[in-house]
């Protein structure tokens, strides 16, 4: 074999032994910093939280790592409540009356103070839907694509006829929608915030107001804790920081925001046969594998 022939074979035999990536491995070619908020993102992640360090007065769980933990980060078998109502050709989420997501669980405060275990369904909703949690792997990339690629993507008209119609969705100020449901919130640092809220009772600068209890105000003395509530939760301190320092140089959704952005899709290999029906599916017409 000659020199550059020799060469070619080691480089593709480094490439056949690349390690696959592991559910909760972190994208490669990161650098020590970005490995470092990823790490403490975990920690976050995986906070429980109580009624001392701000978890409620409603809340469907008590971690994130709690609803998205199979495996290490991914999807979860806990199932939330979700209510709107359908009026004039127009979905309403029903903010007023507490929704969309009707929490499941009260702090021991709040069930003393009005009686509930959990928040009351809104009298005028049309839908009740239930929702499992999904793997978080590879979901935050989209925070990476730009609008431009999104937008190239678009076919309302289905101009193409594969029966596809993609349509972008835009935030109430306009943003490019991307996470949640029918892609509503433009970033994921919203998106997270928002998931600290609603699903924890856990509030942050960027969402610093708890939820209403099925459309009435939080009874006075109940919420212990002054808002923020993100700012009780346990921060390791950053790799590089300085000796003595608090580690309060981060806040908690963009620990995790940092997390979830970096967590690739994992080796195929793990999701053999889901790929397999996957890849029959009609629905893989409207995946990409690979964004331009
Ligand atoms: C009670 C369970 C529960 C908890 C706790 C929870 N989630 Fe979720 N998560 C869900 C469900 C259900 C969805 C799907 C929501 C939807 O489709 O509207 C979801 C979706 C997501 C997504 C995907 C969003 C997208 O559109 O691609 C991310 C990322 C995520 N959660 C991160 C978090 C983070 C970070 C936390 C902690 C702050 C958290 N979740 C706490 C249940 C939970």
């Amino acid at each position: 074999m000659t020199r550059p022939g020799v060469a070619v074979a080691i480089l593709l035999f480094a490439l056949g032994c690349k390690k696959p990536v592991q559910p909760g491995d972190p994208l490669s070619g990161l650098f020590e910093q970005q490995l470092d908020r990823f790490a403490r993102g975990k920690i976050v992640f995986d906070s429980v939280f109580t009624p001392a360090t701000g978890l409620g007065p409603l809340f469907n769980s008590v971690a994130c790592g709690e609803c998205h933990e199979k495996p290490a980060g991914g999807r979860g078998d806990e199932v939330e409540v979700h209510a709107t109502a359908f009026r004039g050709g127009v979905c309403d989420a029903l903010v007023q009356e507490g929704g969309p997501v009707i929490q499941r669980h009260a702090i021991p405060a709040l069930k003393q103070a009005l009686g509930i275990d959990s928040e009351p369904f809104p009298p005028s909703a049309t839908a009740r839907a239930l929702r499992t949690s999904p793997v978080v792997f590879g979901r935050g990339l989209l925070d990476f694509v730009p609008d431009s690629v999104i937008l190239a993507y678009a076919d309302p008209d289905d101009k193409d006829h594969d029966g596809v119609r993609g349509r972008p969705n835009r935030f109430v100020d306009g943003r490019m929608g991307r996470f949640g449901r029918k892609a509503f919130v433009p970033t994921l640092r919203e998106s997270n915030a928002g998931a600290f809220v609603t699903e924890m009772g856990v509030t942050d600068p960027a969402q610093p107001t708890e939820e209403n209890i099925g459309g009435k105000p939080i009874p006075a003395g109940v919420d212990a804790v002054a808002e923020p509530d993100g700012r009780l939760c346990p921060l390791p301190r950053a790799a590089d920081a300085p000796e003595g320092g608090s580690g309060r140089t981060a806040r908690p959704p963009g620990l995790l925001t940092d997390r979830v952005r970096r967590l690739p899709p994992p080796h195929a290999a793990h999701w053999a046969p889901g790929n397999a029906r996957f890849a029959q599916s009609r629905v893989r017409r409207l995946h990409r594998p690979v964004a331009p």
